[in-house]
């Protein structure tokens, strides 16, 4: 009866998991759709606590369990309730790194259990009590957990700025060459007899952790998206294999989910870079062989022109057509109220105003289109960069609100610049282009942008929010 209900909770759980997916597709829905997952993972969670049976013996360490359960809750709802907006995707990589460990070290606890129970009998090989698919899900769940926990490490020092892109001459092959003693490793422990086996299984840690930090080291600059999807696929792929190991239906389909959208992410984010994934791990833009960012970056590219307030509101005031592009600063700014507030201002004008999203734009996927949820804008107005990219030609004014390298033209023009190659928001076709920034200071990627340069350009300086107060005085005024 017990187990039934066990089997029960897992399946609302798992449900929970798939109907809060699909609503996290949709910014009107998103909010509720992570109540709901989060609901079925407290269901999962009580349900194994509770219900779950080893050979007819249910859990008893509670002290142990409820300890760990009441630290992470505090520590979790500190850590968001404090996080500011703009640092979440750094959070969300920390996180990612957590349960890359959590799968890792489910996976070491499955191994050490088997140890345990056959310890006494030093002479018996590994291979004797585990069958090889057993086996290869163990240490799968272990490399794979490992190298997304060293991983997405590396990537939250990146985002934070506390870690530089690295590589040296042949890396690649070093890359490799760890790679293979990994697989080495996981090989020889599952040869070895349980007198020696404790040596192999911590090299296939220490190997993958290793891994894991050199693998995303030199990936930097605009290429950090597909890494940090990459990455969270992999944390999906290794809590799968804890949910094979325990056969937990719960934790298998999330992983699986996890899994399948960071892959399915993965993929897109490659299309938006118009990037291979093996091209991005291995010709990485901020490092390698190639030319750094800054290093890459031509020289002063002459003079721009500046816009004042009153100049860009009356411009803006009289046009048929304004296309917003939002970008990291209007973020950091949290300027994403201030701008509805605009947007509504020109609409009382008769102005048409949409919106122009990159899919990399900001710090984490669909970073702009979270922010502007948040801020009420309606989600028709958004348009799709392909879409965008179709409309400037009919738009008059572009604000660009602290965007830089989604814009840049160097993506098309310059074969030599380090994101040469993304599809980025066209935004010279449109009659007047009005970008807000606070200085000519390159973007994420670390450099300098033609557009700033351009005839058809006005630069309009200051802190997106104070720009964006004055503009609707401006333009009520107008
Ligand atoms: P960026 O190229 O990073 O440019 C943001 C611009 O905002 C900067 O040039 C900065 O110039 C300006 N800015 C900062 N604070 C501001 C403020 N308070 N008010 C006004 N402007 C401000 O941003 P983007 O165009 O959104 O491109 C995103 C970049 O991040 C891409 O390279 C992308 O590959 C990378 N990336 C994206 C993700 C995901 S998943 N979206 C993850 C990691 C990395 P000033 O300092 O002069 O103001």
């Amino acid at each position: 009866m017990e187990l039934n209900l066990l089997t029960l909770c897992y399946l609302i759980a798992s449900v929970t998991f798939i109907l809060g997916l699909k609503m996290l597709s949709n910014p009107v829905s998103a909010r509720r759709g992570n109540l709901v997952a989060a609901f079925g993972m407290t269901v999962a969670i009580f349900a194994t606590i509770f219900l779950y049976e080893d050979n007819g013996e249910k859990l008893h360490n509670y002290v142990w369990i409820f300890g760990g359960l009441i630290i992470g809750t505090i520590a979790g709802t500190l850590a968001a309730k404090k996080v500011k907006m703009t640092a979440m995707p750094e959070m969300v990589s920390l996180f990612n790194g957590m349960g890359g460990a959590c799968a890792a070290l489910i996976s070491a606890a499955e191994f050490y259990h088997i140890y345990e129970l056959h310890k006494d009998s030093p002479a018996t090989a590994f291979a004797e009590l585990a069958t090889v698919g057993h086996y290869i899900t163990i240490v799968a769940g272990a490399i794979i957990g490992t190298i997304s926990y060293t991983g997405s490490i590396i990537a939250w020092g990146k985002l934070n700025g506390r870690v530089k892109d690295y590589s040296f001459k042949g890396q690649h092959i070093v890359n490799m060459i760890v790679l293979v003693l990994v697989i080495v490793a996981a090989v020889w422990a599952y040869q070895s007899t349980l007198g020696n086996i404790l040596v192999p299984f911590m090299l296939i840690g220490f190997f993958a952790l290793i891994y894991g930090v050199l693998f995303v080291m030199p990936i930097g600059g605009a290429d950090m998206p597909v890494v940090i999807s990459l990455l969270n696929s992999f944390t999906g792929v290794a809590a799968a294999c804890g949910g094979f190991l325990y056969d937990n239906k719960a934790m298998l389909t999330g992983g699986i989910l996890v899994g399948a959208a960071g892959t399915l992410l993965t993929i897109l984010m490659c299309k938006a870079m118009n990037r291979s994934l093996t091209n991005v791990l291995i010709g990485s833009f901020g490092g390698g062989n190639k030319t750094t960012a800054v290093e890459g970056a031509a020289g002063p590219q002459g003079n721009y022109k500046e816009i004042s307030l009153a100049d860009a509101a009356m411009v803006m005031a009289y046009a048929n057509r304004v296309m917003i592009v939002p970008g990291y600063g209007l973020a950091v700014a949290q300027a994403q109220h201030t701008c509805h507030e605009l947007e509504k201002i020109l609409e009382e004008k008769g102005v048409e105003v949409q919106y122009a999203i990159h899919p990399v734009a900001g710090r984490m996927p669909g970073h702009m289109n979270v922010l502007l949820a948040e801020a009420d804008v309606s989600y028709d107005k958004l348009l799709e960069m392909e879409t965008a990219n179709d409309v400037f030609k009919t738009t008059d004014v572009v604000l660009i609100l602290g965007a830089n390298d989604v814009v840049n033209p160097a993506a098309k023009n310059d074969a030599q610049s380090p994101i040469y190659g993304m599809p980025i928001l066209e935004v010279e076709q449109a009659k007047t282009v009005i970008v807000n920034k606070r200085s000519m200071k390159p973007g994420y990627a670390g450099i300098e942008n033609d557009l700033f340069f351009q005839p058809k350009t006005s630069m309009l300086f200051g802190d997106a929010k104070k720009v964006l107060q004055d503009l609707c005085t401006e333009i009520k005024a107008v």
